[in-house]
């Protein structure tokens, strides 16, 4: 395949590998004002991908037969969920380990984790949870850290049904150190994934794995010991399925959880937080809305709210979490009409998607509304991705949110601290799994 506009010079591509790590969004619009779309970006670490950014080139990806597409490897984000996980599992693999894992996040069951939701946020707001400080008047709240503490207590709740506090607080520590060792460079510069007598960042990174991988594997034994297999959390039904997984592989699915299922949805909330707050008249009609419910409302009444609901999708349009859905092919295919080869990877930039004028007017303003005048298709708007690879939590990610949200402006009034009320909206860089804002963004609790 001739890659006439990818960076091909080793330097070259650091250079495009900062720029995107330094501004993602803007990166990618800046490629394809140069080549239209669609339009050649390379990584390190990645290899060269042939990305979309419109509703057609996304249709064309998702629809991809699917016996021809897998992950791409080598990936990044391997060192941190493992050759076995579901996001990097292929063919017969993949379909299995999907049977297994979607039921875990069914409408049905994800009902029965709307309470933990609701308590995890209650417990961060009045200070009840370990670590958290009380959101009283005067006190300035880091909204990443109060976000990732409450839905890390959603994951291991759902997970592992963790309700020890001297266990919750261990597992807290050992995975808040494990995702914060893998720094934006040793995701995107392999090179620098290399130990050095024991304190080079990959060292640190590899300890800090171990402890977590530890604390999974003795909750693995002791269930499997004291045959506590019951279903009422994600381990004890994978313990009970009629599919046996090896404690190797099942460490790396539910680390896989841990990775993708709480800082994906802690950094949604912090964006919600942070545009309801700089639009007064959306905020006022939010939480009129989230009163008439009522503060006691059962939490799946508030994951229903139509205006509620709004301002979750439009958050999730201006910030994508996870900006780049990925395939690499194992067949030819042509995307919007680019010859790939077997070995080839194609990808959607899902900012660039959601920002087509032709489908979204005014696309730099945050404007929920825009959800309630006209559905968006599935290949218009696509945070969680599309096909057979959908986000297998995306369920639970859609409730936590509105939960989360609406458990919060019930109950305090907030205001983003002078660094954040006007002027630009900060940027997203790449955190781990997920994309997120560069710098924890604040609030003063007013009441
Ligand atoms: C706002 C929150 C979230 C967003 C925006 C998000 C987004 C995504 C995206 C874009 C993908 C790739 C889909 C594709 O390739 O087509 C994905 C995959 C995945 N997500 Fe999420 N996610 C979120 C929350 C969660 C949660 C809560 C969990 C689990 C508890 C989760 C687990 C996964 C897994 C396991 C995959 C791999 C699926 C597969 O390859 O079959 N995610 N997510």
């Amino acid at each position: 395949m001739a890659l006439p506009s990818a960076p091909r010079t080793p330097r070259l591509v650091a250079a495009h590998a900062l720029a995107a790590g330094i501004d993602f969004d803007r990166y990618f619009r800046w490629r394809r004002s140069r080549e239209g779309d669609p339009f050649y970006v390379r990584f390190p670490g990645l290899g060269t991908a042939l990305f979309t950014g419109t509703a057609a080139g996304a249709r064309e990806l998702f629809r991809a037969p699917v016996e021809s597409l897998e992950p791409p490897r080598p990936n990044p984000i391997e060192p941190l969920v493992g050759a076995a996980s579901l996001i990097l599992s292929a063919g017969e693999r993949h379909r299995r380990d999907r049977t297994l894992l979607a039921p875990a996040f069914h409408r049905g069951r994800i009902r029965a984790y709307g309470e933990l939701i609701r308590d995890s946020a209650i417990d961060e707001i009045s200070g009840a949870a370990a670590g958290s400080v009380p959101w009283r008047p005067g006190a300035t709240i880091d909204a990443r850290a109060a976000s990732r503490a409450v839905t890390l207590r959603v994951i291991l709740g759902a997970i592992f049904g963790v309700d020890d506090r001297e266990r919750h607080a261990a597992y807290t520590t050992a995975v808040a150190e494990f995702l914060d060792a893998f720094s934006g460079p040793l995701l995107l510069v392999p090179a620098l994934r290399r130990g050095a007598f024991g304190r080079a960042p990959w060292d640190r990174f590899l300890a800090a794995r171990d402890r977590v991988d530890r604390l999974i594997r003795a909750d693995i034994a002791h269930r499997r010991t004291t045959g506590r297999s019951d279903d009422t959390d994600i381990l004890g039904m994978l313990l009970n399925s009629s599919v046996t997984l090896s404690d190797d592989e099942l460490c790396e699915q539910l680390r896989t959880l841990v990775v993708a299922g709480h800082e994906t949805t802690a950094t949604s909330v912090v964006w919600a937080l942070y545009h309801l707050h700089r639009e007064p008249e959306v905020l006022a009609r939010v939480r009129a809305e989230v009163r008439a419910a009522g503060s006691d409302a059962d939490p799946m009444r508030l994951a229903t709210l139509p205006y509620l609901d709004s301002v979750c999708q439009e958050t999730l349009r201006l910030h994508p979490p996870v900006p780049i859905v990925l395939r690499r092919l194992t067949a030819p295919f042509t995307l919007r009409g680019v010859a790939l080869a077997a070995g080839d990877t194609m990808g959607v930039a899902l900012p660039l998607l959601h920002s087509d004028p032709t489908v979204w007017p005014d696309p730099g303003r945050f404007r929920p509304e825009r959800f309630l005048e006209r559905r968006f298709g599935p290949f218009e708007f696509a945070p969680f991705g599309g096909g057979h690879r959908r986000c297998v939590g995306a369920t639970l990610a859609e409730y936590e949110m509105r939960i989360v949200l609406a458990t919060i402006l019930a109950r305090v009034r907030l205001a983003l601290t002078p660094r954040y009320a006007r002027g630009r909206t900060p940027l997203s860089v790449p955190h781990n799994i997920a994309t997120g804002p560069y710098r924890a963004i604040t609030f003063d609790v007013l009441s």
